[in-house]
């Protein structure tokens, strides 16, 4: 018989199949919650208080009270995780399910939903991939994680439709993030990413690619990329918690720099890989 998978709502553990939630739920009506993604290695997530942090700052953000606190959360994703294969932790929280829709915060606060799963993650195609530029038709609250992803949707849909992996956005003629993924590029041989700001998500990965060239004496500027200063850049990257360190290597259906990853991706990218082993090893 097949494995079921087991998932977590609303206090239980149970198959996936008979995870069930109300039609009036918030984050069905109107996409009223949040969410996170945590990688997983060698049974262990990574990064996590840095997930924590950022789900508390999500959860303010909509004004909604925590469920549970740091420990218990980690408490819950222990018994969640199966095995040692790579997996991530998609836990999503929303408004819960009032007994009647209004656009407005219920006036009886109701439970909020939570939910959490597992799913595989795939290794990344080293090789590198495409992506598109878009202009970004996003909200103005991109910092905060929310599980409203229409525009992300459409826009990653269009990369997909022309065979990209990856959009990048642009906002005001700079380039400013992924469709699901922050941005980094090598500009006149210096290493960019945008500054954090209500713009952008304040991704969980690229804080550490930050800190990995911090400790290793990469120079690394947080500024605004322009958008012609992408078009000539000779390396960009994408990072997120599923996708790390992706490199870029074609643009707009133009090589970036030689079409193949570049030599700071590939340094990078075997120090980002390094920590993850230090985690698979416990330390
Ligand atoms: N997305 N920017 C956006 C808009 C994102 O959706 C994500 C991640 C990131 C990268 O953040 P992090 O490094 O913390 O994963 C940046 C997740 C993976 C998703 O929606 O599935």
């Amino acid at each position: 018989m097949a494995h079921e998978q087991i998932v977590y709502l609303n206090g239980e553990f149970l198959p996936l199949a008979q995870a069930k939630i109300s039609v009036l739920d918030r984050g069905f009506l109107f996409g009223d919650g949040v969410y996170e993604v945590i990688p997983v290695y060698g049974g262990k997530p990574f990064r996590l208080a840095e997930h924590l942090a950022r789900l508390n700052n999500s959860l303010a953000g909509l004004r909604i009270v925590s469920p549970l606190g740091d420990a218990e959360w980690e408490a819950l994703f222990a018994r969640l995780i199966e095995g040692e294969d790579d997996q991530s932790i998609y836990l999503q929280i929303t408004r819960g399910a009032p007994p009647k829709r209004d656009h407005a915060f219920p006036k009886d606060p109701v439970p909020p939903t939570v939910f959490a799963m597992c799913t595989p993650i795939a290794p990344i195609p080293a090789q590198g991939v495409s992506a598109i530029t878009v202009p970004d038709i996003r909200w103005q609250w991109c910092h905060i994680k929310a599980i409203t992803l229409l525009g992300n949707v459409l826009l990653r849909q269009q990369a997909v439709e022309q065979g990209c992996a990856e959009a990048i956005l642009v906002r005001d003629g700079y380039a400013i993030e992924g469709a699901a993924s922050n941005l980094f590029a090598v500009v006149d041989g210096i290493l960019m990413t945008p500054p954090k700001g209500h713009d952008i998500l304040p991704g969980i990965t690229r804080d550490l690619v930050v800190e990995i060239a911090h400790d290793n004496g990469i120079a690394l500027e947080e500024r605004k990329i322009a958008f012609d200063e992408l078009k000539r850049a000779s390396e960009v990257w994408v990072t997120s918690s599923t996708r790390e360190v992706l490199p870029i290597v074609e643009l707009d259906g133009v090589k970036v720099g030689d079409g193949i990853p570049g030599p700071l991706w590939a340094r990078v990218n075997d120090l980002y890989q390094a920590r993850k082993a230090l985690l698979r090893r416990g330390l």
